[in-house]
């Protein structure tokens, strides 16, 4: 059981929420959910003791998973050890007694040493390896990556890692903010049965309606400066909002975060050749994974491809090379004449430096010479950082807010192509039908890598599916695809 008692959080003049009192019962699976910016992740750093609540206390069980979001933490860190960190305790305890058997052994150490191989007996440490290993396996990293460095693996595995370390010592407890953003549909898929077979308190951010749906038993919708609680999925929970707000007098109802961003790639300065890329034989592999080889398109202007595909089958690779940000091994990328390419990453650090103490305004006034400060001020509003939120510091900044910046750096250059890697992750669903429709409408090149199948139905007109040894291009929106895939 989670309970919070009249908790209330500030930030400088704004309320993010106000003297809420909830209790999160074991065996319910809850869905957290509301606008970006509406202050989820405040709330689970707030549950967690990372973070003060203005006013209010919590309580919680002893062991509680987490699904952190700083890979570069653990980078020199083993794979399977990071799994095992995911139990404090027993990660302590290991970790003591192996730095106890450097010493010369007296008696006091001698005692010590039972009452660490006590707690190690306890938290299941001599199969804590194998343990580990499962979840791995589970979610998709094979056993030769298990002993591995972290830097070592791409980014997306990392974070998967993470999650494993979440679930990792049987927690009473289960706290996962956004887990879907770097998986695949089969992983998603054993995530799912995973947290369905889950008897402690779940509670899971996510935008993700179809994994909501999936998972949730409840939703706890955080928006009005407060969290309301509904029986069964997003879906009906449209509805029961909806009665909620009505049954509501008017003056006790605050202020909804729900705003949709205006998402809009001006038409470029620049119309690019005909041909934008011409792929030729190219292979690429990491190691002795193999990803391309000797793979050939071609991409020609308007044109609006869908990557989709497993996690690890190369859709960012093929993003990067695109891209020019990572080198071929053989094989030659033709970039067409005049092409200006506009890149969205998967992992967000990438492009904007959370240690960095810069302003959202400062930020994307970085990413074009020469720009005046009204037009920064204006793609920031379209954005939703009006007033003193265009001075935030990019530190600060949620994942959607985070992720909106980046586009709307991108609306700034008028780029003439568009390399979007899974741009829909962190956004809500009034942005990401903001994103589709801008896509839509854009004049210019798009190739996009995404698992939003609304997204991908609505705004592309061809598909790469990474899905066979040779992936081609295919003429067609997703439901286009995915019919001709049935009827083969
Ligand atoms: N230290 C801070 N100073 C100023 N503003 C902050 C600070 N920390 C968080 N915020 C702001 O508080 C709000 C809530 O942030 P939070 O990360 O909790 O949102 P969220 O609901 O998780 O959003 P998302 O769906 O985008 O992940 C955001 O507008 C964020 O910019
Ligand atoms: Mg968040």
């Amino acid at each position: 059981m989670i309970t919070l008692r009249d908790i209330s959080k500030k930030i400088g003049a704004r309320t993010l929420f106000e003297d809420v009192t909830i209790t999160f019962n074991s065996g319910c699976r809850y869905g957290l959910t509301g606008p970006n910016g509406a202050g989820k992740s405040t709330l689970f750093n707030i549950i967690l003791g990372i973070d003060e609540p203005s006013s209010g206390s919590v309580t919680l069980p002893r062991k509680v998973g987490f699904l952190k979001q700083n890979i570069a933490q653990f980078s020199e860190m083993k794979v399977i050890d990071v799994v095992i960190t995911g139990n404090k305790r027993l990660a302590e305890a290991l970790s003591e007694r192996d730095a106890l058997y450097e010493l010369e052994i007296t008696d006091a150490i001698g005692i010590r040493l039972g009452e660490l191989e006590e707690i190690i007996a306890e938290e299941d440490g001599y199969s804590a390896e194998s343990d580990a290993e499962v979840f791995l396996n589970g979610i998709g990293i094979p056993p030769e990556w298990h002993h591995k460095k972290m830097h070592s693996l791409p980014s997306d595995r990392q974070f998967r890692v993470l999650l494993c370390q979440a679930l990792f010592g049987s927690p009473e407890a289960l706290l996962l903010d956004e887990p879907t953003n770097h998986l695949d549909l089969e992983s998603i898929g054993w995530l799912e049965r995973f947290l369905h077979n889950y008897n402690g308190v779940l509670i899971v951010v996510s935008h993700d309606r179809h994994f909501l749906n999936a998972v949730t038993t409840q939703i706890a919708d955080l928006d009005y400066e407060t969290i309301i609680i509904y029986p069964g999925t997003r879906a009906s929970q449209v509805q029961s909002r909806l009665r909620e707000i009505e049954r509501l007098e008017p003056q006790e109802l605050k202020k909804s975060n729900i705003q949709r961003p205006y998402i809009r790639f001006y038409p470029p300065e620049k119309v690019s050749g005909q041909t934008v890329f011409k792929v030729k034989d190219i292979s690429k592999s990491y190691d002795e994974t193999l990803v391309f080889n000797l793979l050939n398109f071609e991409v020609s202007r308007g044109d609006k491809i869908g990557l989709i595909g497993n996690n690890g089958k190369g859709k960012t690779t093929l993003i990067k090379l695109l891209a020019g940000i990572l080198p071929l091994d053989s094989g030659f990328i033709e970039v067409g004449h005049q092409v200006q390419i506009g890149y969205f990453p998967q992992n967000h650090s990438e492009v904007i430096d959370k240690k960095s103490n810069m302003t959202a305004f400062d930020w994307l006034k970085n990413r074009r010479e020469g720009v005046n400060d009204q037009d920064i001020r204006s793609i920031l509003g379209k954005m939703l950082f009006s007033g003193d939120d265009a001075f935030k510091s990019i530190a600060h900044l949620s994942g959607g807010e985070t992720a909106r910046l980046i586009l709307g750096g991108i609306m700034l250059c008028n780029y003439n192509v568009l390399l979007l890697d899974e741009p829909n992750n962190h956004l809500d669903l009034e942005a990401v039908s903001a994103l589709s429709w801008a896509l839509e409408d854009f004049k210019g090149t798009v190739i996009v890598a995404s698992h939003d199948r609304d997204l991908l139905n609505n705004a592309t007109n061809k598909i790469i599916a990474f899905e066979t040894a040779k992936p081609c291009v295919f003429e067609g929106n997703l439901e286009g695809y995915l019919a001709a895939r049935a009827t083969k």
